[in-house]
């Protein structure tokens, strides 16, 4: 019998949260039942998912910033079949792939750096891996130092330098020569760098747990020092890249005096995979590959069997020509502006609002210690239960009310992060803001429901804490957890019904 994927999915549709608490991961399976996120999607396109009840939901998630040209591109979509089509060889492995030499030449082109080599990787976490390796092997020294609070992905590596103790815990003890410094702090770089044995100082250009955006100037001194040193400079563009911040890379907006940047590598991945299939990208300094891949005997001293695979590829050429026939970078910057200008027009009614920031479509809001002396003691239950607990009493309703999806910043924050795609319209914008504003309201009413819901939260959550992934979701769990759908929601339901999956 052929194998009918079409059937098989509409079979078997349904069962997701079954199968997931099953075969896969049924800790994380509980954890969306409890903060009913469980629903079942069946279809979606651009920034919009659709549920098996046609429901439709606006994407503030984007995949972890991986869906910046929206989901399901017809172009992306198109160019992945036309490949398919073309039954062309792929993995040969002793050969020189073709298409893997086209993007490569493609994000040196768009970067600047016409000298450079490209390692392809599978992940963001991979890219990051290749840079430890690449950065200890070109300077011959042990060190490599990153920023407290930074994220650069889960594989050993890459953990050592994870600047969170819920990701780091249990799986020590860490690479040698990994140590982290406060990020947007000089002087603690300087003194790092001091000790000569540093190989690399790895930074995000906005830090992506709680969207933390450096002084200006900071990045390219902090690369200036690193040069002056010795040690690489690594630009982690993983969840800026692409366009996220408003230009390709996030570093392309930071200059002093007409210098820029200008890291020895930069690491992508995310976007580059059009929403499709995963790829990495670290676009290296000659001079450090040579050091690296310095004979005929170490020319794949670095690999992977399936880095630079054809269809990974193509999705990159793909996602790079849509953003490019978009403008999504000037997309990016008008919806980001609107959007923070109409969050901040909150921040001046909502007392819980301390603060809004971000650039292009990378954006938090960050609650804070109220001034009323009513609203301040409810804040300080909530934060005495646990410093999540605010922004997940933003990040539910807003899913449960609203079907708008969108994530906590971190672990012991009271943040809440905004990443949708870069192809938003006004109206999308218009949809969160109105949404948001309602959740506030409701927030600024203590004691209130709001309040109650909070509650039960908390006390679900203390002695019971669930792992987060990504920060999506923190620290939520048990049975009694009772989330209010309220109300109509704001935006259309039009959706299709699941045989359109
Ligand atoms: C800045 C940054 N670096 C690295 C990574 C790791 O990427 P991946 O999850 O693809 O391994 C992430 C993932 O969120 C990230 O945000």
């Amino acid at each position: 019998m052929a194998f009918d994927l079409r059937e098989s999915i509409l079979q078997a549709i349904g069962s997701n949260y079954e199968l997931h608490a099953k075969h896969v991961n049924p800790q994380f399976a509980r954890v969306l039942k409890t903060i009913g996120y469980d629903h079942v999607y069946v279809r979606a396109q651009g920034p919009y998912l659709w549920d098996d009840a046609g429901r439709q939901y606006l994407d503030f998630l984007s995949g972890y910033a991986v869906c910046n040209m929206g989901r399901n591109h017809p172009i992306i979509r198109k160019a992945l079949a036309d490949y398919l089509s073309l039954d062309f060889p792929s993995m040969v492995q002793f050969e020189a792939p073709l298409l893997s030499g086209m993007l490569a030449s493609e994000l040196k082109r768009r970067t600047n750096r016409p000298d450079d080599c490209v390692f392809f990787s599978n992940s963001g976490t991979e890219g990051i891996e290749a840079a430890i390796k690449f950065a200890k092997c070109a300077t011959g020294r042990p060190g490599i130092i990153a920023a407290q609070k930074a994220f650069h992905g889960l594989t050993t590596g890459a953990l050592s330098i994870n600047g969170c103790e819920s990701f780091t815990s249990g799986f020590g003890p860490h690479m040698p020569g990994a140590r982290s410094i406060p990020f947007d702090d000089l002087r603690a770089l300087r003194n790092e760098l001091a000790r000569g044995d540093v190989a690399a100082f790895i930074v995000e250009p906005i830090q992506g747990k709680g969207v933390n955006i450096p002084s200006p100037g900071y990045l390219v001194e902090a690369a200036r020092l690193c040069r002056q040193q010795g040690a690489l400079f690594v630009a982690d563009e993983v969840q800026t890249g692409v366009g996220r911040t408003g230009s390709f890379l996030a570093i392309d907006q930071e200059s002093v005096g007409g210098e820029g940047v200008n890291p020895d590598m930069i690491v992508m991945s995310k976007a580059l995979s059009g929403g499709y299939v995963p790829v990495g990208a670290v676009l290296t300094r000659r001079s450090v590959w040579s050091k690296v891949f310095s004979s005929m005997d170490r020319a794949i001293v670095h690999s992977s069997t399936f880095h630079q695979g054809s269809l990974a590829m193509v999705a990159g050429l793909a996602s790079l020509a849509v953003y490019d026939e978009e403008r999504l970078d000037e997309n990016a910057r008008r919806m980001g502006e609107i959007l923070l200008q109409g969050l901040d027009a909150l921040r001046g009614r909502f007392e819980f609002i301390r603060e809004v920031r971000g650039r292009g479509l990378m954006l938090a809001v960050e609650f804070g210690e109220p001034r009323s002396l009513s609203l301040k003691a409810g804040w300080k239950i909530v934060q005495a239960m646990d410093r999540n607990l605010f922004a997940q009493a933003v990040v539910i309703p807003l899913m449960a009310d609203h079907r708008i999806l969108c994530q906590v910043a971190g672990h012991n924050q009271a943040v809440v992060k905004l990443i949708p795609p870069l192809c938003i319209s006004e109206a999308d914008v218009a949809w969160f803001l109105r949404s948001f504003e309602e959740v506030m309201v409701r927030l600024h009413r203590f004691p209130g429901p709001a309040f109650d819901v909070l509650k039960r939260l908390g006390s679900n959550t203390i002695g019971s804490r669930e792992r987060d992934i990504d920060g999506a979701i923190a620290s939520v769990s048990g049975p009694s957890l009772v989330v209010p759908v309220n109300g109509p929601v704001n935006g259309p339901v039009n959706g299709p019904a699941i045989g359109q999956v």
